[in-house]
């Protein structure tokens, strides 16, 4: 498995990456919908993971929000694991075109990718609803109320991450359209796959090879030409390690 996928990668010249919080469980960053993911956990929130990472909940229960972004959604001293930093070092030698990520972690540019389209926004990234004013996660961790305010206009402060009920940003969405379609080989790993419209964009790909690494089955398996169900970092690593880098 691992020889083949290092084949395939050996005769690619235009990879993307299409991925999700599995790149991130070995940081530490616990994913939504495996065991030990978030909606697995047991807890007495008075509402659904879900429900609480929405539009209308943003608005309608700012304070809750916040309580729960800011207890399970950021990780500011997460580091990037063997899959942010393979990825980085296929990018380097100018296999790996793009990266098109669900995560909202940051964790892909500090492994030192350039192109990364971040389909769900930053935790990096948050801005004032009322002046535009953009905002560092340093900001937000360091500020003395539950809800961050604005230091200009005291505006409540939203974090630039695509809760559910929001769309993706377009621009975002054409270039990882763009990418996928002219990429010869897809790997796609560490997502379950259901998170729409960000799982549909694999039917852009037309390429040879479609290459699926993740723990569990998706419903795009029929899809790969090859399927490894197992760790990304440690795939991803063993892979390399055989051509040389
Ligand atoms: N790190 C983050 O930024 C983060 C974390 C949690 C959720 N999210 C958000 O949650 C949504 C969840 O959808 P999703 O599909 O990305 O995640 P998901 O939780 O639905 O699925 C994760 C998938 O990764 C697999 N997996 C977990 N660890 C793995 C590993 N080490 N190696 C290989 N496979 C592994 C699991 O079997 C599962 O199929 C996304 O929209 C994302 O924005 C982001
Ligand atoms: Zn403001």
């Amino acid at each position: 498995m691992i020889d083949k996928l290092k084949n395939i990668i050996n005769n690619s010249s235009n990879i993307v990456f299409f991925g999700g919080a599995g790149v991130s469980t070995e940081s530490d960053i616990p994913d939504f919908r495996s065991s030990k993911g978030l909606y697995n956990e047991k807890n007495n929130l008075f509402s659904s993971p879900e429900e609480i990472l929405s539009h209308t909940f943003f608005f309608n229960h700012t304070e809750e929000f916040y309580k729960f972004y800011r207890e399970k959604m950021i990780y500011s001293k997460a580091k990037p694991n063997d899959a942010h930093l393979s990825l980085s070092k296929l990018e380097k030698i100018g296999r790996l075109k793009a990266i098109i990520t669900q995560n909202i972690d940051g964790l892909h540019q500090e492994a030192g990718n350039n192109n990364v389209l971040e389909l769900h926004g930053s935790v990096h990234r948050n801005y004032c609803l009322q002046c535009k004013t953009f905002y560092p996660l340093s900001y937000i961790e360091e500020s003395s109320s539950l809800v961050p305010h604005c230091s200009k206009c005291d505006g409540v402060i939203k974090p630039d991450v695509v809760l559910y009920e929001e769309s993706l940003d377009d621009t975002t969405l054409y270039e990882s359209i763009n990418s996928i379609s002219k990429a010869d080989t897809l790997i796609v790993g560490g997502t379950s796959l259901v998170v729409y419209p960000a799982a549909g964009l694999i039917r852009y790909f037309k390429g040879k090879n479609l290459i699926l690494i993740n723990k569990a089955s998706t419903s795009y398996d029929h899809m790969a030409s090859l399927i490894i169900n197992d760790s990304i970092g440690k795939t991803l690593k063993s892979a390399l390690s055989l051509m040389d880098i």
